[in-house]
């Protein structure tokens, strides 16, 4: 079986973008480790996950009181979660749009993240436990103890507390440094350099599968 890195972008899809290139590092970091070493990649931009349609797609089957499934909603669900379930380690780009993820990006949340299914809820289910995860985030603004939190924590809490994930965060801040200049263009072009060569560092060393 060949190791397979999931790599997930959900920035606009523009040359220019931060996460992208950050994520496309950690895809180079990966495949650096041998021809082997595949990448799986999903654009949540070019191609968004619809929202969810019924609440019953956030149960598994045996919680869904009989309410009925759209199946091709049913059917891209199951496909997300085979996607994930096949990775051995994910690496996701995740900018800060007005103090959130991307929509596009909630909305494959809202679909993988099935209590009892793909995270524990009244049985201890965690098929992705042990597993890594790269979460990569970009923000326009310099940093800010409360604001920084704004994208980190929830992906953090989801592919940590949720599916048991080993999770690391690499953070590039201070992107429209080109624009306001006075968020400081050494440090901001410092802190790109760190996320770079973390984000590829982690795609050259991260375990396979499970930890
Ligand atoms: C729709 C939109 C909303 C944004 N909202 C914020 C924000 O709330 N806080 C912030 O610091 N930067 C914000 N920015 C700036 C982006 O976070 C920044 O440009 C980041 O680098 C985008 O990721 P990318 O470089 O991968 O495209 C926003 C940008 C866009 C396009």
């Amino acid at each position: 079986m060949m190791p397979t890195l999931l790599h997930l972008d959900s920035a606009i899809a523009d040359p220019a973008s931060r996460s992208r290139i950050l994520t496309a590092e950690c895809a180079r970091g990966w495949q650096s480790r041998g021809a082997d070493f595949d990448v799986v990649t999903r654009d949540l931009h070019l191609d968004p996950p619809p929202h969810l349609r019924e609440r019953s797609q956030h149960w598994p089957e045996r919680l869904r009181e009989g309410e009925p499934l759209d199946e091709a909603t049913d059917a891209l669900q199951r496909e997300l979660i085979a996607e994930l379930l096949a990775a051995d380690a994910v690496v996701l780009g995740a900018p800060m749009y007005n103090y959130a993820v991307p929509s596009t990006l909630k909305a494959w949340i809202d679909l993988v993240h099935v209590p009892g299914i793909t995270a524990a809820f009244d049985t201890p289910t965690q098929p992705f436990a042990g597993r890594s995860a790269l979460i990569v985030t970009t923000q326009g603004g310099g940093p800010d103890p409360v604001i920084d939190a704004f994208v980190s924590a929830p992906l953090r809490q989801l592919f940590g507390g949720g599916f048991g994930m080993e999770v690391t965060v690499v953070a590039a801040r201070r992107t429209l440094v080109d624009r306001i200049p006075s968020l400081g263009v050494v440090e901001a072009e410092g802190e790109f350099e760190a996320a770079l060569s973390g984000a590829f560092e982690w795609g050259a060393t991260v375990p396979v599968g499970g930890v």
